[in-house]
């Protein structure tokens, strides 16, 4: 809008929560949308162009369910309204229902069920997102009593991991974490499915018009399969030669939007995506971190966890997410100031505990420490060590490397030993894959101080 009023446009309106302007300027109409503009000939032409823009903004309902702590809905509520605005759509209202259980037919209570339907009317909206996983049942009532485009949250995580998938891998764990899930609702995804191409919950392979037919997508699934099955073989070489290289392996982890992918671009310059949207990376990224104390560690950023992430999409990354299991230490990444930090937090150690990943020492990052004022100290009992830093600001990140530093050491041997001249060459092995600290020529040899790895020292 700015840069509109900048340039001389007079602006006729901006409409709340949509990211776009109109300006009339010269006697074109112009549109501001996400820092790109767009010019219209006449109104004729603008009111086109914006028919087809509304089409694809989808005006979403959030509905949940307080099964015990209202709180613990409210905020997961929340949360789902980031995930609906990162999936592209507006959230136009929300409702939660105090109830003791899901109800099986319909999700929420029958008398809920009309409130939402007049205020769906209401406020407009062309779509119901629920908090919880679906059941195939549940959709098709939900939408039948409705007429509307049913999602829940699972739909919308696999969505937004459909729009972020960069590399072959990502999209195949996508795809296939898609269809398992599309398989078991064909019967109730009617309207959602036929639908297509506007709006979210129906990016990946609802586009490529399969998921009518059972059997394709069985085959579909089955050659994706194989596919994974090659790039987990790929990936398990990788580790393979990162293992025998003895760099030893520091996978961040933490709950989506924590600020992880800024840390890994701070340390090493890696130039990963970063935005303020969850899950704005989904592919994993290794890079090579030399510490203040000279060792190298080889840094690499997982996907972000998140409450009540999609069980088959846990299967589909497990590979990615397995980084985390092969690594010598974790790095926890905590977005500080988020007013539900603890809450993500036990979020991120069930899903490593999942992941059999419980048993590595874990150095906590209480992040954006910038944003954070004078805050009183904190500390994540399950971890070795607690510190606040900001991956923004660079704050506390020389005292965190410190750290790394130290403990990975502490996997490794000290030695304090004299070589002959004779076997100088074995001086060479400390210094490609250990760390020297001194070495002095006398005249019995050579004087040597360092820290190897196990396997280096066995050869030593
Ligand atoms: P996912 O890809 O969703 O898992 O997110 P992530 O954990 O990689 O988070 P990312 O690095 O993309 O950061 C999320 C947002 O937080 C971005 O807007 C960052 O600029 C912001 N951010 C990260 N670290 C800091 C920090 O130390 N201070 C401040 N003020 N903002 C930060």
């Amino acid at each position: 809008m700015d840069l509109l009023c900048k340039q001389g446009g007079q602006i006729l309106s901006s409409p709340e929560g949509l990211g776009f302007c109109f300006a009339k300027q010269g006697g074109q109409i112009l549109c501001s949308c996400k820092g790109s503009r767009i010019c219209f000939a006449n109104k004729e032409d603008m009111m086109a162009q914006i028919y087809e823009t509304d089409e694809e903004i989808e005006r979403v309902l959030l509905i949940g369910v307080a099964l015990d702590d209202n709180d613990e809905a409210e905020s997961s509520l929340d949360e789902l309204a980031e995930l609906a605005k990162t999936a592209g759509a507006v959230t136009v209202g929300r409702l939660i229902q105090p109830r003791e259980y899901f109800h099986p037919a319909t999700y929420i209570g029958k008398g809920k069920l009309e409130e939402v339907r007049l205020m769906a009317d209401e406020l407009d909206a062309t779509g119901i997102i629920c908090d919880d996983e679906l059941t195939p049942a549940q959709l098709r009532n939900l939408e039948d009593v409705l007429n509307l485009k049913i999602m829940d949250r699972t739909m919308v995580i696999l969505d937004i991991f459909a729009s972020r998938a960069n590399t072959s891998e990502g999209k195949i764990q996508v795809e296939m974490a898609q269809l398992k899930y599309r398989m078991t609702r064909l019967s109730g995804l009617g309207t959602t499915l036929s639908r297509l191409g506007g709006g979210i919950g129906t990016r990946g392979p609802g586009e490529k018009k399969i998921e009518t037919d059972r059997r394709l997508i069985r085959d579909r699934i089955s050659r994706l399969n194989a596919q994974l099955k090659e790039i987990e073989n790929h990936r398990e070489i990788q580790r393979q030669k990162r293992s025998d290289s003895t760099i030893p392996v520091a996978a961040i982890v933490g709950y989506t939007n924590a600020g992880k992918s800024t840390l890994l671009n701070k340390l090493t310059n890696a130039g990963v995506l970063s935005e303020d949207k969850l899950f704005a990376t989904l592919d994993p990224t290794t890079r090579v971190l030399k510490l203040p104390n000279t060792d190298k560690v080889l840094l690499t950023d997982t996907v972000g966890f998140i409450r009540k992430l999609p069980h088959n999409l846990i299967e589909a990354f497990k590979s990615t997410l397995e980084e985390a299991k092969y690594a010598d230490i974790i790095i926890h990444v905590v977005d500080s100031v988020h007013p539900d930090m603890d809450r993500q937090i036990a979020a991120v150690y069930e899903t490593l505990d999942e992941l059999q990943v419980g048993d590595k020492p874990v150095i906590t990052l209480f992040n954006k420490t910038d944003l954070a004022g004078n805050a009183e100290t904190i500390k994540d009992m399950r971890a070795k060590c607690s510190m606040r830093v900001s991956a923004k600001t660079g704050e506390g990140i020389d005292e965190f490397l410190d750290e790394l530093g130290k403990i990975l050491r502490e996997n490794r041997i000290h030695i304090n030993r004299c070589f002959k001249y004779q076997d100088a060459g074995r001086i060479q092995l400390i210094r490609e894959f250990g760390t020297l600290i001194s070495e002095e020529y006398t005249q019995d040899g050579i004087e040597v101080e360092a820290y190897v790895p196990k396997e280096i020292y066995d050869k030593l």
